[in-house]
């Protein structure tokens, strides 16, 4: 099986990354974790890359010629596929256009509803019956690019953030593996 070299984005907690480098240790799953890049040098998530001594590349995206620095590295791990999997900076268009294979991102909720940041808190306050999380393309608009998968729940009267948060975690631990199979199923 073809490993695709891939690289995860993250700014935090990791568990979408935690995940992904469980399932890449099965043969037939089509991705290899290559490289991780965090913009916070004190994500939790950095732990599992050293864990499983993935290459980490911590950036300061107060520093204008950040991209370059990870572009640098995409390169250099000859990297195939980007996950955002919790990274809370907005990519450049320039980047999308120049990294040229695809990006995917996981949102905490069932797009086209909800984008940007505090999903759960407007999934309670305008009583929907149901919520989820979405794998998509990333393109140059905020949470809009071509959907690849969704996971829904029914959200039950006693849910409140926390355990919604929960609830769409687990979603999340499912959908992401699915999306990037699916990505190269015909490939
Ligand atoms: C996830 O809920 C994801 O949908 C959102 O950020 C969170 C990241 O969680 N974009 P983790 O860091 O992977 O645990």
């Amino acid at each position: 099986m073809v490993k695709r070299n891939t690289c995860v984005f993250i700014s935090g907690k990791g568990s979408n990354l935690r995940n992904l480098i469980k399932k890449s240790r099965e043969y037939v799953f089509p991705i290899k974790i290559s490289l991780v890049v965090s913009n916070k040098a004190n994500a939790k998530g950095i732990i599992y890359a050293k864990r499983n001594s993935i290459p980490i590349v911590i950036i300061n995206s107060k520093n204008r010629y950040f991209e370059k620095k990870i572009f640098y590295n995409l390169k250099r791990y000859n990297i195939k596929l980007i996950c955002l999997a919790g990274y809370m900076k907005i990519i450049s268009k320039k980047f999308i256009q120049d990294f040229k294979k695809p990006i995917l991102n996981i949102h905490p909720s069932l797009l086209p509803k909800y984008k940007g940041l505090n999903t759960f808190s407007k999934v309670l306050k305008y009583k929907e019956k149901k919520t989820g999380c979405t794998v998509h393309h990333v393109n140059e608009k905020l949470d809009s690019g071509k959907i690849i998968i969704k996971k829904t729940f029914f959200i039950s009267k006693s849910d409140e953030l926390e355990n919604l948060q929960t609830k769409t975690q687990i979603m999340e631990h499912k959908a992401f593996p699915e999306a990037i199979v699916k990505l190269y199923r015909y490939v």
